[in-house]
């Protein structure tokens, strides 16, 4: 077992801490997190001050200071010349809830049922498997833009340009589904790119996907009703509809999409989430007959359809394909998409298209659940739209992207070699930002994303994508973030690490 000097060490060590906040201040948080996790338990007695210093190499001063401020807060208390122990939290909080308040009642929030967590059920739930925090974007991090080409000076300019024009009433809550001049501007790009059908009408601006899926989760189903995915799913949407307590039904994608099966009929779902331009993460791209059969069913099964078309601007080969939305005659589908590729993941500007009967639905929940605001963002946006600068720079960073997959491309294939061939498949499709290394049954992908990560390579394993068990697995290697230096450079680590599964 670990001694406490071990454990109030390794939290300090594996703690993201502001780099300035003072070593007392670490020494007390790691402690009260300890406590708080019951890693420390009540009556533990903690090491002397000295010997604590000593183990952590730190001045016994400060180690004080941590015991003095954790006393103070009833988290420890000191027994004359015995020793510092761990206070009974739990019987603070029943003596509080008895007698008013205890001598040594912790002010921090006490664990309600002794999970550790000062967390509703739901809450404890949620947070469980969270993705953690975001640290920097190693090589091959799947699915993310190289926002370091943005056009900063140009977005400044529009932006000072939107700032001098002082209008107060873009310093308002966004209304009415968003800064109109902005719905119009996507309005006419998804009718001229993606073959959308749309009025201006059916636009909301949203803070993305992320947003966009809980609305509709939100809006259109019940606690416990069905939803469809695709197996393997995004975990982002996926994560949206356990919150909102869906019932989350996989269905198998094949090269063609989601591909449905009598057990699969014989479900009703709610919601139906699909990723048709780009399958993420497998890329495909859903068939015409699919397409098709996906519409009909969702008429016959009264669901609706959540299109998610998160990166059809990176098409490399060919005009980009037409949207799932622009087959529909039965206003089944709400189309979304995000400018958190295009632009910059920060942005946080989505928009959803919803059929016209729920249009009024949709803004007034999206008013009152949200409160959406940074108009002047918009109005930033919606120039760089209307003055075509979105255009140019869609150009340019999809042939900046359409190298860089080129490259990792040939350079995976000159170092696998011949055993490519027989074993290992690269995706072919030419598009979005990451591709797929498919490999053997046999390989454990999970065990090669971790010797990757080994070499500062963050890919990550296809199979952990599934909900059911995985039936392909590979490796998800994005592109778009990593320079051709980077890729010439970590494309053969990679292909070191693949020979080595793969063997
Ligand atoms: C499938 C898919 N949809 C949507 C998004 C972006 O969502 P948001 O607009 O919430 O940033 C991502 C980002 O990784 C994605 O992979």
């Amino acid at each position: 077992m670990l001694s406490t000097s071990d454990l109030l060490a390794h939290t300090l060590a594996e703690t993201d801490f502001h780099p300035r906040l003072p070593q007392q201040r670490r020494l007390y948080e790691a402690a009260k997190a300890a406590i708080h996790k019951q890693q420390l338990g009540a009556g533990s007695k903690l090491p002397s001050s000295r010997d604590l210093a000593r183990d952590l190499g730190i001045s016994r001063n400060t180690v004080i200071a941590a015991f003095e401020q954790l006393a103070a807060e009833g988290y420890v208390h000191s027994e004359l010349g015995s020793g510092t122990y761990v206070s009974d939290l739990q019987a603070h909080s029943a003596s509080m809830r008895g007698v008013g308040s205890a001598p040594h009642s912790p002010r921090a929030a006490v664990p309600s049922s002794g999970g550790g967590m000062p967390l509703s059920h739901r809450g404890q739930a949620l947070t469980s498997f969270a993705a953690g925090p975001r640290f920097e974007i190693q090589p091959f991090a799947p699915g993310d833009a190289d926002f370091s080409s943005f056009p900063f000076k140009l977005w400044q300019r529009l932006q000072n340009r939107v700032w001098r024009e002082a209008r107060a009433d873009l310093l308002d809550y966004g209304q009415s589904g968003g800064y109109l001049p902005l719905r119009q501007a996507i309005t006419e790009y998804l009718r001229i790119s993606r073959s959308v059908k749309v009025q201006v009408e059916q636009v909301m601006i949203t803070s993305g996907t992320q947003q966009s899926l809980d609305l509709c989760a939100q809006l259109l189903a019940d606690v416990g009703d069905t939803a469809w995915v695709e197996d393997p799913c995004y975990w982002g949407a996926r994560r949206v509809f356990e919150a909102r307590e869906l019932k989350l039904h996989p269905i198998t994608v094949d090269s063609d999409g989601m591909a449905l099966e009598e057990a699969d009929l014989a479900t009703t779902p709610k919601l139906i989430y699909v990723t048709p331009s780009h399958q993420y993460p497998t890329g495909a791209v859903m068939s015409l007959t699919r397409r098709r059969e996906l519409l009909d069913v969702a008429v016959r099964k009264d669901a609706w359809i959540l299109e998610d078309d998160y990166d059809s601007e990176f098409r490399y080969t060919g005009r980009p394909l037409a949207a799932l939305q622009g087959l529909d005659n039965d206003d089944r589908v709400l189309y979304m998409g995000t400018f958190s590729k295009v632009l910059y993941p920060g942005i946080k500007i989505g928009y959803l298209v919803v059929p016209p009967a729920l249009i009024n639905g949709f803004k007034s929940a999206l008013y009152d659940l949200q409160r959406p605001g940074q108009l002047m963002v918009q109005a930033a946006l919606a120039d760089f739209i209307a003055l075509g600068h979105f255009t140019t720079h869609i150009r340019k960073i999809r042939q900046t992207y359409g190298a860089r997959r080129e490259l990792l491309r040939r350079t995976l294939v000159h170092q696998l070699g011949s055993q490519l061939a027989q074993t290992v498949t690269i995706s072919s499709e030419e598009s979005g930002l990451h591709l797929v290394v498919e490999l053997p049954d046999r390989v454990d992908d999970v065990a090669l994303e971790k010797l990757a990560a080994e070499s500062g390579i963050q890919v990550k394993a296809l199979s952990t994508y599934y909900l059911a068990p995985p039936v392909r697995r590979g490796l998800l290697v994005g592109y778009a973030y990593c320079t051709p230096e980077k890729i010439a450079y970590y494309g053969r680590l990679l292909a070191a690490v693949i020979q080595s599964g793969v063997r």
